[in-house]
């Protein structure tokens, strides 16, 4: 015989089996997002329509076929940030960087909702990060291919890549993409400076060390020369080694300005990447800080 219950005991016994429910639900979620470094797929698919903006095609005959055998490769999850998710080639040359477009749109719980003006003044401000972000990459891709490493953009859905490319996520799990129906680039492989520099100086290279500072400012001063500014704030972790040229990585946060490419507006990039340069070494790796504002110092003096 089942034991009497009071009705209440009955609903607090119903409301903590929801609550634990609930709880293993959400620990789930959180669990498999963490597996997955927060990558959904729904995250990097957008219903974003044909811009003529947006477009840098057709390749040629030889290009399409070779970006076709490119993408004919597996490619595993290396990174991400706040606006992209990486994947490098099994041929360890090439990264394919899938955007993270809910960055970039108004969440579907919000556009349901009824709030108006609240949520048109969102959707505007969501278009502008999403063109801001999207003409930093095209300005990479046109001006800056040296500087950048990009090998292809891709920002307008398509009908002819005809590629299936699988991506491998954190955990392992595969994912298949009909390529054509994302937005995407592809650069080449770079070899990131910072461990680099910190590699050098636990192994005591300190002139390793000090050619990697060196690749910094040989990139501030290409960029500057071309009046390209990166206004990400984490900069210093953006620039790469590719074959022993220094590139930026992460193209989403560039613009142009004529004023940085000499007189006033070219001391003052160098004395900002300094001053960013320097705050960042002090803090991880204090020994060689001393260098990093004396090659600044000596850059202006030469090159200003
Ligand atoms: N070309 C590349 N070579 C080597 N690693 C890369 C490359 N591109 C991206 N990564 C890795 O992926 C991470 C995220 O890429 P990034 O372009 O910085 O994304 P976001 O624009 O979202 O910040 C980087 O911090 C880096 O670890
Ligand atoms: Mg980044």
């Amino acid at each position: 015989m089942t034991p009497y219950r009071p009705w209440h005991q009955k609903f607090y016994l119903r409301c903590a089996i929801g609550v634990c429910l609930l709880a293993l639900v959400a620990g789930a979620i959180d669990f498999y997002n963490n597996l997955e470094a927060g990558f959904r797929l729904h995250k990097i698919q957008s219903d974003l329509t044909y811009n003529p903006d947006w477009d840098t095609g057709p390749e040629s005959p030889e290009e399409l076929a070779a970006l076709q055998s490119l993408l004919e490769q597996k490619f595993t999850y290396i990174g991400k940030g706040a606006q992209c998710y990486a994947f490098l080639s099994d041929d360890g040359k090439h990264v394919l960087k899938l955007f993270k477009h809910h960055h970039m749109r108004v969440p579907g719980w919000i556009q349901m909702l009824p709030l108006g003006e609240y949520k048109e003044k969102k959707a505007r401000r969501k278009r502008a990060h999403l063109e801001n972000t999207f003409n930093s990459y095209l300005l990479s891709y046109r001006e800056l291919k040296e500087e950048t490493g990009l090998e292809y953009i891709h920002l307008n859905k398509s009908k002819h890549l005809q590629r299936e490319v699988t991506i491998v996520l954190p955990s392992g799990a595969e994912q298949v993409l009909n390529i054509d129906d994302y937005e995407f680039m592809i650069q080449a492989k770079a070899e990131l400076i910072l461990p680099l520099i910190s590699e050098h100086l636990a192994a005591g290279r300190r002139k390793e060390a000090e050619r990697g500072v060196d690749a910094f400012y040989e990139l501030v001063v290409r960029l500057a020369r071309k009046g390209a500014v990166d206004k990400d704030a984490a900069f210093a972790q953006n620039y790469g080694l590719l074959r022993d040229h220094p590139i930026n990585i992460d193209v989403g946060q560039f613009g142009l300005s004529e004023r940085h490419k000499s007189g006033e507006g070219f001391r003052e990039a160098v004395m900002e990447a300094t001053r960013r340069l320097s705050a960042w070494f002090k803090t991880r790796e204090p020994e060689i800080a001393p260098y990093v504002e004396l090659r600044g110092q000596e850059i202006l003096e030469t090159e200003a």
